[in-house]
């Protein structure tokens, strides 16, 4: 297939970008040439940018686009109206947070609105503004588009403090905090994202699909992580109460822990991709391959490092908290 990727280089587009090439496809990269440049000779690249300079899609065809850099409806209109006869299918990157309640959400539940439809609040109204992306691309492309929806998305180049940043704080010895062994936690490799959607574009898959893992439990993820790093740590599992009372921030805090009230975050129902022959690899392997990429690169990466800084809590602070929650009284 000849494939256009609006974006490529960073973290989903990358693993679109590498599940392409080697599969043989030719990837076209539409992008303002800022992040990663060069990343893929192979690949063609493409400079403008998607809100208001496309002038280098003009006149060319392909046979799908991947949309992964999406944010905002009026600006997924511009490249969703200028390839409308230039591509056979435009797969827009969504996100499961596209729902009111993810709590065993399947493709059909309620879907966020924006009160004000103007608003460009990209951190405020991120699930509502996926919704109206969404939309444009229905609009436009009919049973020719498809909104993946995905969850957590981890593996090698993630950009976000979440795995990054629970695999640095377990990356050494020591007594770890955690909150409830049995939270569930779901999520998807970018790379099994990837290859999936190279299929459903194949199969001719259309609308919506929530595109991540079973559930699995707190505990088998963290398990997992200490066996990869081979640190002799503890976990200490605590309960959701002190980590709020710390001002531990939910998902990104101490690695995917959030409050029970909002556990149906990562409860969302996969039955239809997994119908549709989604596979994920195993955690240890997922886990694996992020760590060494971490060790290698990520971790020197100051961007990455400055956003964990900022979201994830120190260790000064985790001691703070494990001696709270030693000394508490029971
Ligand atoms: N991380 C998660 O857990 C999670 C969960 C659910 C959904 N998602 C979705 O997954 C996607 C992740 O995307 P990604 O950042 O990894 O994608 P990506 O395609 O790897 O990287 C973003 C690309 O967009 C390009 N870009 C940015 N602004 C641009 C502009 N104005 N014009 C043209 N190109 C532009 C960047 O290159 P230049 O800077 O060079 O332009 C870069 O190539 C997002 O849609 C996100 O909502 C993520």
């Amino acid at each position: 297939m000849d494939i256009l990727i609006i974006g490529g280089t960073q973290f989903v587009g990358r693993h679109l970008a590498e599940a392409a090439l080697e599969a043989g496809h030719k990837v076209t990269l539409f992008n303002r040439g800022k992040t990663g440049p060069g990343l893929y000779p192979e690949a063609e690249a493409l400079v403008g940018d998607r809100d208001g300079n496309l002038d280098a899609l003009k006149g060319r065809k392909w046979d799908v686009a991947f949309d992964p850099s999406g944010y905002l409806p009026r600006v997924v209109r511009q490249s969703a109206e200028l390839l409308k006869d230039a591509v056979g299918r435009y797969v827009f990157i969504s996100s499961i947070s596209v729902y009111v309640d993810s709590n065993n959400a399947d493709e059909n539940s309620p879907l966020n609105v924006l009160d004000d439809p103007t608003s460009e609040d990209i951190p405020k109204h991120y699930g509502a503004l996926k919704v109206a992306c969404e939309n444009v691309v229905t609009e436009l492309y009919g049973e020719r588009g498809l909104n993946a929806r995905p969850g957590f998305i981890v593996g090698q180049y993630d950009s976000s403090p979440r795995m990054p940043g629970l695999l640095w704080r377990y990356n050494r010895e020591g007594e770890r905090l955690a909150g409830l062994p049995h939270q569930p936690v779901q999520m998807i490799h970018s790379r099994d994202m990837a290859d999936w959607l190279l299929k459903a574009v194949e199969a001719g898959y259309h609308g919506a699909y929530n595109l991540t893992g079973h559930p699995i439990q707190m505990n088998q993820l963290l398990d997992t992580v200490i066996e990869v790093t081979g640190e002799p740590t503890t976990i200490t599992y605590t309960d959701d109460e002190i980590l709020k009372i710390n001002d531990v921030q939910p998902v990104d805090g101490v690695g995917y822990w959030v409050p029970l009230e909002a556990q149906g975050y990562m409860q969302a129902n996969v039955d239809k991709v997994f119908a549709a022959g989604y596979t994920e690899r195993p955690l240890k392997q997922t886990i694996t391959e992020t760590l060494a990429w971490l060790r290698k690169d990520g971790f020197q990466n100051t961007a990455l490092m400055e956003k964990i800084a900022a979201r994830a809590i120190s260790l000064e602070k985790e001691a703070e908290i494990l001696a709270a929650w030693h000394n508490r009284v029971i």
